[in-house]
């Protein structure tokens, strides 16, 4: 059998970290394969996927700006990519090439690990942004069970995500940050604050409950300003590239059928990266 292959694909895609994961979990297992990454711009996106299926590739990741777009090169997509709206995760099943997200899975299944026990009690969630990390994790914590406030520079932007998700989330602009976040138990960063080469952040953690969790879609760098303060006010933390690992390895899961481990190695091998970019 030829080498099994699966791809991220995005414009740009230079900073993808998710071929180093994936290379990884292939060797780890042993298998015959390959993932790599395509600059795919919108115009050669339906190019890309006559390829795809010529080639019969095994699985693609899917990242910005494509994960609306893609859904008109698929069969169809699952009940989670359709509910959120957004693909992030392609595989065959049943012969049908199926778009799917795995990014709300992985959202959540990294605070199991991070932070064990963080749902006991857990009600209210408030996530500063509304784009596409606000969607996946609007959607993962809701699934959890809390409701969630969407609070965004524009305003529209949250209420408009906020009513395409339905019941348990709602949608604002900054000025609800402050009440919003006194009772939350969980405070997410979906945006790009923080980010090496984006402006600080301008969160006032002195609103939040002392036991409310901190979670920031950030990972480069990888402790941001709102982790580092966050963790000087005593509150437990989440970092994004564990969101990363996580939607990687069930991606990886739906392509070899195995589920690879989020090993402190593999941690560290992507940790090493980000530090030396
Ligand atoms: P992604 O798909 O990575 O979530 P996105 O869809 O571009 O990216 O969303 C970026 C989010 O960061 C948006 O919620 C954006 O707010 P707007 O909807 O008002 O644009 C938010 N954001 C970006 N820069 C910001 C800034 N300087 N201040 C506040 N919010 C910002």
């Amino acid at each position: 059998m030829s080498t099994q292959r699966a791809f991220v694909i995005g414009h740009p895609i230079g900073q993808s970290r998710s071929p180093m994961m994936h290379n990884h979990w292939i060797a780890e297992h042993g298998l015959d394969a390959a993932y790599g990454r395509r600059d795919v711009p919108p115009e050669a996106l339906g190019a890309f996927f006559e390829e795809f299926r010529r080639e019969g590739y095994l699985g693609a990741n899917v990242t910005i700006p494509h994960k609306l777009a893609v859904r008109e090169h698929l069969d169809t997509v699952d009940d989670v990519a359709a509910a959120m709206g957004a693909v992030n995760c392609i595989a065959w099943v049943d012969g049908r090439l199926t778009g799917g997200n795995t990014d709300a899975m992985g959202l959540v299944a990294n605070m199991d690990v991070a932070v064990p026990g963080w749902e006991s009690g857990a009600r209210h969630a408030v996530i500063y942004g509304a784009g596409g990390a606000a969607r996946a994790a609007a959607y993962g914590l809701r699934e959890r069970g809390l409701t969630v406030a969407l609070c965004n520079r524009t305003a529209e932007k949250a209420e408009a995500l906020a009513a395409h998700l339905g019941p348990g989330i709602t949608g604002h602009g900054l000025d609800a940050l402050p009440a919003e976040m006194a009772r939350a138990d969980v405070l997410v960063n979906t945006t790009s604050l923080g980010m090496i080469g984006q402006p600080p952040i301008d969160l006032d953690l002195a609103h939040l409950k002392a036991d409310a969790v901190v979670y920031d879609i950030v990972y480069v760098p990888l402790e941001t300003g709102l982790l580092a303060d966050a963790r000087a006010r005593g509150h437990r933390t989440v970092d994004g590239l564990g969101m990363l690992l996580h939607q990687g390895a069930e991606g990886f899961r739906r392509w070899f059928g195995v589920m690879p481990s989020v090993s402190p190695a593999l941690r560290t091998l992507l940790e090493d990266d980000i530090r030396g970019a």
